[in-house]
């Protein structure tokens, strides 16, 4: 086996994005592609040669090639061992979890998350740092850097191995070991979470679950967790072989991707518990019977109860939600005298609130909740900490979400997202909301004043980084506030996310639509924005 040093140019679109590089399968497929990026982020570490490498994917289209690729890459860089899950397969959380666990100094983890797979759909590479979370700003923008200056990569010159077989190999001077992809995460989830009470409920005939792994990663982790370990029903757990196109699915857990779990769970005789997760496993949807918590809600509701789950039983040092999360979860931070960080959109912004101890659970809007446990979010986590919960309350969900709202006051909250729309228009609209955001205070909008608008930035109380320009916010003195900006995941286009709250603290009042409870808002969104002039579009693609 040889080391080859093989010549080659930069491609001047390796910038990763919210989520590491993500790029239509076509993108990566492209001679050099894969490994100029995957050099480039060898060529910007520095200290890692002889040490611990974690690699695995969620089993999407061109996982296993890109695993050989990157394992022969390894190799001729000097990385002492690589740590593989079985048949490529580690959920993203999962991948955290070994990280930390074995002390690597990082891992590599292949997905596009939520976007659909297959040879038309899309694939992804993260690099996570030696915490086990996303690589921060400036290991990112280093990476950035090489690539478009990158010449040459090293390769080994070596056979394919066996992915599927456990066990330890050769490649070159560096050990392969692969790994079993579920056991280390099982275990971490069975020392936070109360097991045997979990396994009394979902046996005692009294409550029913249904998990939806949308034939992405989860599958063969809610198995192991609901089915053998928690000894919930054979079939609980839906839609669990992983397949390589997600069965021609979108493994996005919401209302829209996941409504075969919706119909489910809105139908008669349902379950009382359902929940679905996403490509790689980090993402996590929660329904009641006939019930849907968002996510801003999820996270304060768990915030609320953590005391009751063993691994949450001394408390919460803080909470962490991003910009765009409802302040629901800030409700709940204020009675419990901790204090609740707001922090830009992307996991990697949580890092070092969690490395410094000061916040314990994180959450997102869009359908992310984790903690201290790993450095991702972590879809499985969240179910089974939302089960913890119900099993020793013995309430439904729905009516430990009302009773929350009657302790702590309803956020309405509503996402709209505008899909696939040019991104020149995208941008205007961005552009016109920042140079009104300064204008905009003491502004009347009917019964609506102006409290403070302005493009959110952030600077980590931690490092001192800062992050400018991660969204328009605009908030009303009652506490409403509409929120603006582009997403940075998407791979065609732009997509405008257009985020509506409004707090309600009458209990009397809880029971609305939130599509009716916000529509002043709605509207108000469009006209400050002129969303429906500058996009064309009459309404949005998604609504969550
Ligand atoms: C990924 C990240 C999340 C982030 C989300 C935002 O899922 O892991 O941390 O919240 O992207 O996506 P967007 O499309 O809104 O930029
Ligand atoms: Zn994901």
């Amino acid at each position: 086996m040889s080391i080859k040093t093989i010549s080659t140019q930069p491609f001047t679109d390796q910038k990763p994005g919210t989520s590491g590089l993500r790029k239509q399968v076509r993108a990566f497929q492209q001679p050099h592609y894969l490994e100029n990026f995957i050099q480039s982020i060898f060529d910007s570490l520095e200290d890692f040669q002889g040490k611990t490498l974690v690699l695995g994917g969620d089993g999407r289209y061109y996982n296993r090639q890109a695993i050989q690729t990157i394992l022969k890459i390894a190799a001729a860089n000097g990385v002492g061992r690589t740590l593989v899950g079985q048949g490529g397969i580690l959920s993203t959380p999962a991948a955290s979890c070994v990280i930390r666990k074995n002390n690597a100094f990082g891992g590599i983890v292949l997905s596009a998350s939520h976007n659909p797979g297959g040879p038309e759909g899309d694939f992804g590479v993260k690099y996570n740092v030696s915490n086990g979370g996303p690589a921060p700003e400036k290991v990112t923008s280093a990476i950035f850097d090489r690539s478009k200056t990158i010449d040459r990569y090293k390769i080994l010159e070596a056979a394919d191995l066996n992915l599927d077989q456990l066990g330890s190999f050769k490649l070159g001077d560096m050990s392969v070991e692969v790994i079993n992809s579920v056991s280390d995460y099982a275990e971490l989830m069975e020392s936070l979470f109360d097991f045997n009470v979990i396994r009394d409920y979902l046996t005692s005939g009294q409550f029913r679950m249904c998990m939806d792994s949308l034939h992405a990663v989860t599958g063969p982790y809610a198995k192991e967790l609901f089915e053998t370990r928690l000894g919930a029903t054979a079939g609980t757990v839906q839609n669990g072989v992983p397949l390589e196109d997600f069965g021609g699915g979108h493994p996005d857990p919401n209302l829209v991707y996941a409504h075969d779990l919706v119909e489910i769970l809105y139908g008669d005789n349902g379950p009382d518990f359902g929940a679905a997760s996403d490509g790689d496993g980090d993402r996590n949807m929660i329904l009641g019977n006939h019930f849907f918590v968002t996510p801003s809600d999820s996270l304060a509701v768990l915030a609320a109860n953590a005391t009751l789950v063993p691994g949450y039983k001394d408390g919460l040092a803080g909470i962490a939600r991003s910009m765009p999360t409802s302040e629901a979860p800030d409700r709940v931070a204020e009675k419990l005298g901790i204090d609740c960080y707001e922090t830009p959109t992307g996991w990697k912004f949580f890092g070092n609130l969690l490395d410094a101890g000061k916040a314990t659970l994180c959450g997102e809007e869009s359908f992310g909740t984790g903690s201290n446990h790993v450095r991702e979010k972590d879809g499985l986590w969240a179910v089974l900490f939302w089960l913890n919960i119900l099993a020793v309350k013995k309430q439904s969900v729905e009516e430990i979400v009302r009773e929350h709202w009657q302790t702590y006051g309803r956020n309405y909250y509503s996402r709209h997202d505008y899909e696939g729309v040019d991104t020149e228009p995208a941008n205007t609209l961005m552009k016109n909301l920042r140079s009104l955001v300064s204008t905009l205070q003491g502004k009347q909008y009917g019964n609506y004043e102006v409290k403070y608008a302005d493009d959110f930035s952030y600077t980590d109380p931690i490092d001192g980084s800062v992050a400018t320009k991660q969204g328009i916010r605009i908030g009303f003195t009652d506490g409403s506030r509409i929120v603006f900006r582009l997403s940075g995941t998407g791979t065609q286009g732009a997509t405008l996310r257009v985020y509506l709250e409004r707090y309600e603290p009458d209990s009397k009042a809880h029971h609305q639509d939130p599509q009716e409870a916000l529509a002043p808002l709605i509207q108000l969104a469009d006209e400050i924005a002129q969303i429906r002039s500058l996009t064309g579009r009459d309404k949005p693609t998604v609504i969550t």
